[in-house]
């Protein structure tokens, strides 16, 4: 029992010791793995936005395929790729990252934003498979969320 006991102890300090580096620090592997998140999104989003401008034909199955993988990605908790410190104002980031200081600053809504894409996201999954003009309707304002994050959040040029 004692065995047991101590076990059971020793696994908790070791998972709290593990925990902490699950919060990464503002590295540029970081950096790596959010622009990596973001270019996740793109390969989902990219295809809805060429059915929307006619460069890609509609296609109900595909669309319902993209959309549903949009959402499964917006529902990522992904504060662990945004430690304080990671945007572009931090020198050993430079060139690096696009990822602006507002993020972190007093009044910074980034979450707010997030919750908006969240929200259009979801209603575009369950609307992406019923025509391209209910799909189209709804990637624009998909398209008007991820702007309005990129505008205040991210740089243009690194
Ligand atoms: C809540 C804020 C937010 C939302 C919503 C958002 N983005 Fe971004 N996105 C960012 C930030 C911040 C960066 C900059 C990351 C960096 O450079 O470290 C970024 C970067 C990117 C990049 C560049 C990745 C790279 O390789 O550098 C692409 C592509 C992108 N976003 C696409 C999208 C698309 C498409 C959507 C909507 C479907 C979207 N994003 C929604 C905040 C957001």
């Amino acid at each position: 029992m004692k065995n047991v006991v101590m076990a059971i102890l020793a696994a908790g300090v070791l998972s709290s010791a593990i925990g902490p580096s699950f919060a990464a620090d503002a590295t540029d592997k970081t950096v790596k793995q959010r622009r990596a998140y973001y270019q996740v999104v793109l390969s989902n989003a990219g295809p809805l936005f060429g059915m929307l401008k006619g460069k890609m034909a509609y296609d109900a199955a595909k669309a319902k395929t993209f959309a549903n993988n949009l959402k499964l990605v917006s529902q990522v908790n992904n504060k662990h790729l945004y430690p304080k410190g990671s945007g572009n104002d931090n020198p050993a980031l430079k060139g690096q990252t696009r990822a602006l200081p507002a993020i972190w600053a007093a009044g910074s809504d980034i979450s707010k934003k997030g919750a908006a894409w969240r929200e259009a996201v979801a209603k575009l999954a369950s609307v992406a498979g019923n025509g391209k003009d209910a799909m189209s309707a709804q990637m624009k304002l998909v398209g008007a969320t991820c702007s309005a994050c990129h505008k205040g959040y991210r740089a243009k040029d690194f």
